[in-house]
Parts: structure tokens; sequence; C-alpha cells
């Protein structure tokens, strides 16, 4: 197949993120220290980065470099150092949307979605019913790479839908990629592309 160069200074260079980021799109969920604020963030730049210990990485825009990576949840998430990781299904592909496109201190996401917070366990911010996992994480480091933070964090509790796996095997129906969304999708979905 003949190669064409693609441009890395044109306006199609998100798209290469979007390629490369081609996994489980999760929300994000998180809080300010007096538990009056809550924030949700559709992300998919989240990663496993270590198995001992069991680390995960967060990359969230942080404003920096301006107005298209701002992302009110940041503050929130430098405040508490913790934040929630929930797994949708396709069914609230609608919810990720909207999520995805406002600001947590302009509209209360759960309220505009209808999605239920549920109490945590071991941090203060809410996950989220309707997703089928929800892992509560504390930040134990962090880089700022650009316009983006990534946050590194620890899970330290997590609880996830009776069915999703029964005798330490996942089930079927969770394995299969039409209960998992992805990003690929939701963009082409959305005519993004
Ligand atoms: C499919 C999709 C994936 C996204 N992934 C990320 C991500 O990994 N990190 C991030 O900071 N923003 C990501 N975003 C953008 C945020 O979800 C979006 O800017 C959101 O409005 C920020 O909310 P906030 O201002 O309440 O923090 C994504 C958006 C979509 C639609």
């Amino acid at each position: 197949m003949k190669k064409t160069e693609f441009d890395l200074t044109g306006p199609d260079v998100m798209k290469l993120s979007w390629l490369l980021s081609n996994g489980q799109v999760v929300m994000l969920t998180c809080c300010n220290a007096e538990k009056t604020i809550n924030g949700i963030i559709t992300a998919c730049w989240v990663t496993p980065a270590s198995h001992e210990p069991l680390l995960i990485t967060a990359s969230v825009g942080n404003g920096e470099k301006g107005e298209e990576a701002y992302r009110a949840c940041h503050a929130l998430i430098n405040e508490t150092k913790e934040f929630g990781l929930n797994l949708p299904t396709p069914e609230l592909t609608e919810a990720l949307l909207k999520v995805g496109t406002t600001h947590s201190n302009e509209v209360d996401k759960f309220a505009e979605t209808g999605l239920t917070p549920m109490q945590s366990n071991k941090i203060n911010a809410p996950m989220i019913e309707e997703c089928f996992l929800n892992i509560e994480c504390k930040i134990i480091d962090q880089i700022t790479t650009g316009d983006h933070t990534v946050f590194v964090a620890k899970p330290v509790a997590v609880f996830m839908n009776e069915d999703v796996m029964t005798d330490g095997k996942f089930s079927e129906k969770y394995i299969n990629k039409n209960n998992q969304v992805q990003i690929c999708e939701l963009i082409t979905a959305w005519n993004l592309w």
C-alpha cells in the first residue's frame, strides 16, 4: 500500500490522537473538598500503568494552553487528589455526549443526564450507578505533559454489577465489544472524523 504523509501541523492532528486512543471510554467522577460540587468527564485517555502496584493513569485537560483543553474537573481532581472511574455500556452513549461537551462548573451533569450518583466507599467523589464497573482511585503522582495533566492513581475500592464476573471469569456480556463503548464508535456516531 502506498503511504501518504500525515500533516502533524495541520488541523487533523487531533484525529491521530483519536486513532491511538481507540479504547474503552469511561466517565471520570470527582467533587470538591466540601462535596458541594460534583464533576464528570467523558474520558478515553485512561490506561492501566502498572500491575504491581496496581496503578492507572488518567490524562485530564488543564487548560494551560487555551480553552480547548479546559476541564472544570481538573481543579476538582487537583483539590481532592482522587477520582472515580465508571465504565459505561452503549445505553449510556447519549449521557457520554452530554458529559463530554459541557462543563461541571456550569451544569449539574448528574441532573442533566439523569445519571444516578452512588456513594463511594473510600473516596468522597460519587460513582455512577448505571455503570457496570466503578473504580475508586486516589492520586499518588502527577505530571503536566502539556495541555493535559497525567494523574497516576491507585485503585482503593472496586465495585461491579453482580453479573460482571462469575467464578473469576468475566461474563460474555461484558467482554463482548458490543457492551463496551469505544472512542472511535462515538467519534463516528457524532460525525467528528
Ligand atoms: C469521547 C470523548 C473522550 C474524551 N476523553 C477525554 C480525556 O481522556 N481527557 C480529557 O481531559 N478530556 C476528554 N474529553 C473531553 C471532556 O470530556 C470534556 O472537555 C468535558 O466537557 C470536560 O468536562 P468538565 O469541564 O466538567 O471537566 C473527551 C470527550 C469525549 C467526547
